[in-house]
């Protein structure tokens, strides 16, 4: 099997991730941290240099190459993949994947990602609580409809990340 975290930016899909895979005894692997290995930059500076479109194209080229070379296997997703490439389906459609969505209000959110958005290129240059409110409430509207296709959801507001791995695992088995 390979679980599959998705999730809004912030929501914990890499330390959640870390967390359940040590629990589990699998493997685990953070698809952004590919992605740089694999192109010698940082997500900021591939958005930088590339753009988003070339992002994106890695992004869905190593998640592919992923899900088809690994087993028993964590694989935390940037909170973009479920939405571009037909990634959802893809997950979806693989019976060795179970997809988690990591679930955040956006209060939650706002107030993760005001403290978290330097390494972050789409919400890097907003500057107040405000405008982040703002960005993240229609994106976050926009995005959701891939969310909720996972086919288990967990809250992780107001709860510990050791909280949020046992309501995984009291999920999934
Ligand atoms: C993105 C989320 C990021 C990273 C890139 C784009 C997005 O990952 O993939 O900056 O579109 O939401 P995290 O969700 O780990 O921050």
């Amino acid at each position: 099997m390979i679980i599959v975290l998705i999730g809004y930016m912030a929501s914990g899909k890499t330390s959640i991730g870390k967390k359940l895979a040590e629990k589990l005894n699998y493997n685990f692997l953070d698809l952004d941290a590919i992605i740089e290995e694999k192109e010698n930059m940082t997500v900021t500076e591939v958005f930088k240099e590339k753009g988003e479109i070339y992002f994106r194209k890695k992004e869905a080229f190593y998640l592919n190459a992923l899900l088809k070379s690994e087993n028993k296997t964590i694989l935390s997703v940037g909170g973009g993949t479920p939405c571009y490439s037909g990634n959802m389906d893809v997950l979806l459609n693989n019976k060795n994947v179970k997809s988690i969505y990591l679930k955040a209000s956006l209060t939650t959110l706002v107030e993760k990602l005001m403290r978290k958005k330097a390494k972050r290129p789409l919400i890097a240059h907003i500057e107040t609580k405000e405008e982040m409110t703002e960005f993240i409430g229609k994106h976050l509207f926009e995005r959701i409809q891939f969310y909720n296709q996972a086919e288990i959801q967990v809250s992780i507001d107001n709860k510990t990340k050791d909280d949020v791995v046992e309501a995984i695992i009291l999920e999934l088995f």
